[in-house]
């Protein structure tokens, strides 16, 4: 049996940068206590086809269009195609996309492409930069990101459904600047100093203590280094935040939702500056919404069906509000 502990801790990233990170062994007992969750009987169903797979870096490796392409039909026999079909439909629901595997068209729940153009139009130069990207999910964003030729960039997110969708596409894209970890944001403050451009976006309002997760994250970064924040939020340009009494959008993991003037000074709190707000929109039904690869619940369903301003608990619908800022 592959015990993949041990495969997650033989893949020390943080080797190479040891000299850079003062707090190098509590990142290390950090890892130290997640790799055994990787044997646990609950995950099989993310690799038992997964460790049947062929592996080798594709020659179709495209990363530019909206699509993250991955590998040409014509490097497999059928027998490994249909492995391959297989084990992509074992990590349904794709959250995040679209890809092309092998000539399969994943469209996921969202269209992260839309995000990604936004979050582009205001990039800082991501040349030979050291990225994080925190929530990074099964690795949409980090694949986009490579285009800029960073020096590398880390994903964290602690889903080990993520670990080995992520595992599944690096068998085929095999690239040496990008690498996966299950640490949180609650770890970034074990990184001081040490990220020039930090992504964090879809997350602060599923945190219960956001201003510790916005200070932590200004201890990862450099001086001068940028942020890019995304938040759920409300419309409105007063500071308040909407608090729901239980659920939000279904979801209980809803702490908090902002307005752009209250995320705003959130940030002017925890020693960023040169805060921009760089687009805010209400969220459509043509960034999410079910498809074949995400076939449950979906905005649709989260929303009034008569009044699509207002979720399904009467609250108003959430805005996306898109924010870069700089570690003072
Ligand atoms: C709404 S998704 C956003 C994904 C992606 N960043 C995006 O903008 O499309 C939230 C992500 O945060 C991840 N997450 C949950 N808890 C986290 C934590 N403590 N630290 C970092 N990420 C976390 C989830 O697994 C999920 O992938």
């Amino acid at each position: 049996m592959v015990k993949y502990s041990e495969i997650y801790w033989r893949d020390n990233f943080y080797e190479k940068w040891k000299d850079q990170l003062p707090s190098y062994d509590l990142i290390q007992q950090a890892r130290e206590d997640i790799a055994p969750k990787l044997d646990r009987a609950t995950v099989e169903p993310f690799y038992k086809t997964l460790v049947q797979l062929p592996q080798f870096q594709s020659k179709l490796r495209d990363y530019r269009g909206d699509s993250v392409i991955i590998g040409d039909r014509e490097e497999l026999t059928d027998e490994q195609f249909k492995l391959v079909y297989q084990c992509l439909e074992e990590f349904i629901p794709w959250r995040k996309g679209p890809f092309e595997i092998f000539g399969t068209h994943i469209d996921a729940e969202w269209r992260s492409n839309l995000k990604w153009d936004r979050v582009r139009s205001v990039l800082p130069d991501l040349k030979y930069k050291k990225i994080c990207d925190v929530g990074c999910n099964n690795s949409y964003y980090m694949y986009r990101m490579l285009e800029h030729q960073p020096e590398f960039v880390l994903g964290i997110d602690p889903m080990m459904k993520y670990y080995f969708n992520y595992l599944l596409l690096q068998r085929f894209a095999a690239e040496p600047n990008i690498h996966f970890d299950m640490l949180g944001v609650e770890h970034m403050n074990l990184f001081e100093d040490f990220f020039d451009v930090v992504f964090f976006m879809g997350i602060i309002y599923h945190r219960r203590n956001p201003i510790q997760t916005l200070m932590d994250i200004n201890t990862s970064m450099k001086r001068g280094g940028t942020l890019i924040l995304e938040v759920s939020g409300i419309d409105g340009d007063e500071a308040y935040c909407l608090f729901p009494e239980d659920r939000y959008m279904k979801a209980r993991g809803y702490w908090f939702l902002p307005t752009w003037k209250a995320m705003e000074n959130m940030l002017k709190k925890t020693n960023f500056s040169e805060i921009e707000i760089f687009d805010k929109f209400p969220l459509d039904f043509h960034e999410q919404r079910k498809t074949d690869w995400s076939r449950w619940e979906s905005l649709e369903d989260f929303l009034d069906p008569d009044d699509p301003t207002k979720t399904v608990e009467g609250y108003p619908a959430p805005h996306r509000i898109y924010i870069k800022a700089v570690k003072k």
